[in-house]
């Protein structure tokens, strides 16, 4: 691929998801790029990317190939458990209901997760909603479809296997199939954080979990604001282990319960310098 192609592409990326490229992830554009190429019978990779600017179908197909979906059940237990153990009943006792967002949902073994947690500890299932959001259609259409393969039962911690073993059961060929029951307290939606939460919200609890790492640092803020948008006043962010470092870039207070950090909406937005 041409290295001016390669550039365009990467700040097509850029402005329509906020999701970045370094140069090492070169290889990854070239590759998926000749797979699209193949599959449309396109003239060259350097045609192919001059023609996703207008052609939103195919730019999605390619967005498709360059996320990665990877998670699985119970990931982070400790800060799943918190929320359907200690948060979900503390917003329920307050205002009688919670809705929850899994902001970069992937194949929905977050939100699936949060609902076995959510029985497990007997809580009122009609007063807890739970949506999960990407911007991959591929990841969403296999949320919705609710079969996993073994690989999606990764966390070894004890607890967390007790309680997944309660739920899930696995088909002689390995694959796991949720029961009808389980997936209808779960909706998956498409859509882009970047862009904003296309009216869904507001939500209580906002968990975004190792999906700001792949947004441009320089944009992080913006998804993270539209997020706070999307949220009520005293509701909870849930960041991944590897994103708390990162803090909420001050638009959330930070605070700690049973030793876990979570990041809280209170008070009005400071205008920044720019917006005065
Ligand atoms: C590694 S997965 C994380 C899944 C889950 N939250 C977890 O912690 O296991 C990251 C997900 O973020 C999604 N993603 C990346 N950029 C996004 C954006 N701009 N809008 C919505 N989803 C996005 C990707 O498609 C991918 O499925």
């Amino acid at each position: 691929m041409n290295p001016d192609t390669l550039a365009n592409l990467r700040n097509l990326l850029l402005r329509e998801t906020g999701l970045f490229f370094p140069p090492e992830k070169d290889y990854l554009l070239v590759s998926q790029v000749e797979k699209r190429v193949r599959a449309t019978g396109a003239a060259g990779s350097d045609e192919y990317v001059r023609g996703l600017r207008g052609n939103s179908r195919e730019f999605q197909e390619l967005v498709n190939l360059l996320t990665i979906p990877e998670t699985y059940f119970m990931r982070e237990f400790r800060f799943l458990d918190l929320v359907a153990r200690r948060i979900i009943p503390e917003i329920i006792s307050g205002r009688g209901r919670a809705s929850l967002l899994s902001a970069g949902s992937a194949t929905g073994e977050e939100v699936y997760s949060l609902i076995m947690l959510a029985l497990h500890y007997n809580l009122p299932m009609d007063k807890i909603s739970l949506v999960g959001l990407d911007i991959n259609t591929l990841s969403v259409e296999r949320a919705r479809a609710g079969i996993f393969s073994r690989f999606s039962i990764r966390n070894t911690e004890e607890q967390a296997r007790t309680i997944l073993e309660k739920f899930i059961r696995q088909t002689d060929n390995g694959e796991i199939k949720l029961s009808e029951e389980l997936m209808n307290f779960a909706r998956f939606v498409h859509g882009n954080l970047f862009r904003g939460l296309s009216g869904l919200g507001p939500f209580d609890i906002v968990l975004l979990r190792n999906t700001l790492i792949y947004i441009q640092p320089g944009l992080r803020p913006c998804v993270l604001k539209n997020l706070r948008e999307g949220m009520r006043e005293g509701g909870y962010l849930i960041l991944g282990q590897i994103e708390i470092t990162g803090g909420a870039f001050g638009i959330f207070n930070q605070e700690k319960i049973e030793g876990l950090t979570v990041f809280v909406k209170k008070g009005p937005l400071e205008k920044t310098n720019q917006e005065k």
